[in-house]
């Protein structure tokens, strides 16, 4: 994410996944360009938008996991990365291992674009996201810029929730000063916003407290409730899981009886059990449009990165 230092770019990125939703058809800007997906973690909607995405400009794609590739021999990620890099134009990676996008964009001198490396970050999803922040202020007739400051809650698993550290990044940088930040996580197991975001945030000039519950003068402050679910996969053994799962927060349709009428409900999903199926008819719940909108952001992106708008 601390790449995305430009927030003018940042902003016409947004634009022109607008444009790419509003005209609703395909188009060939990629035509004749193939894209790599390498995706060694598990993923349903970053793989499938992604894919999406890059069909719907007209280019090609392929892709390679962990299970039935060159990875079970042994293979390293320098080495799969040089492979794919000379199929394709550009290589969209997710990986198991924080520093794996650094790692393969060093490798070699194709586009790599991190769809989520371990721990780490998830830029794309933070992009995606403040797309879907950006629309659902601007649908509640309120404007961007002329919020005052934007209060966020971020429920989960701020540890290992690399949606939540990208996504604070970015919202720190294009919200400057107008942000604040709330992290509710469970008691029973740490699952507390790592030191070193916070203290980077801090000098970013956003305030932040921690919670260890969530209360209601928190549910009535908030703007955007960004919900995540314990990062499973993460933890070393399942009893701590289980108490992490046990300790968690759910939001409920009688918790969001008690949200402002013009509060954004927020889930980068998949979940498990954090958000009630009934909030999902909620007008203010967001989560499948973020989902929907996902792709026109990666369209925008696969585009910029290769250069068909230039
Ligand atoms: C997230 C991820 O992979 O980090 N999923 C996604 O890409 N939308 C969130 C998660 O897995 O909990």
């Amino acid at each position: 994410m601390d790449q995305f230092n430009d927030v003018d770019a940042v902003h016409r990125l947004l634009e022109v996944a607008d444009e790419l939703r509003n005209r609703k058809t395909t188009t060939n800007i990629l035509s004749g360009k193939v894209v790599a997906l390498a995706f060694l973690e598990p993923s349903t909607r970053t793989s499938c938008s992604f894919s999406a995405a890059a069909q719907r400009l007209g280019a090609g794609v392929i892709s390679m996991n962990a299970q039935d590739s060159s990875v079970t021999k042994g293979e390293t990620l320098a080495d799969s990365m040089l492979c794919l890099a000379s199929y394709a134009d550009a290589i969209v990676l997710r990986h198991p291992r924080l520093g794996a996008a650094k790692e393969a964009a060093a490798a070699v001198s194709k586009p790599v674009i991190n769809a989520g490396d371990g721990t780490g970050e998830h830029p794309t999803q933070a992009l995606l996201d403040l797309y879907a922040i950006v629309h659902e202020t601007q649908s509640r007739g309120k404007t961007f810029s002329e919020s005052e400051k934007l209060n966020v809650t971020f429920l989960g698993d701020a540890k290992n929730g690399r949606t939540i550290h990208s996504l604070s990044k970015l919202l720190a940088r294009v919200m400057a000063g107008k942000v604040v930040f709330r992290y509710v996580t469970p008691a029973a197991v740490d699952l507390r916003m790592p030191a070193e975001l916070i203290e980077k945030l801090k000098a970013a000039g956003v305030e932040q407290t921690e919670h260890n519950e969530m209360s209601d003068d928190i549910i009535k402050a908030t703007d955007v409730l960004y919900v995540t679910r314990v990062q499973k996969e993460r933890f070393s053994d399942a009893a701590s899981y289980e108490e992490a799962m046990k300790a968690s927060f759910r939001v409920t349709a009688e918790v969001a009886s008690k949200m402002k009428s013009d509060a954004i409900i927020m889930h980068p999903l998949p979940r498990v059990d954090e958000i009630s199926t009934d909030v999902d008819s909620d007008p203010r719940c967001a989560y499948f449009k973020q989902m929907e909108n996902g792709m026109y952001v990666r369209m925008a992106l696969l585009a910029t990165v290769l250069g068909a708008l230039e």
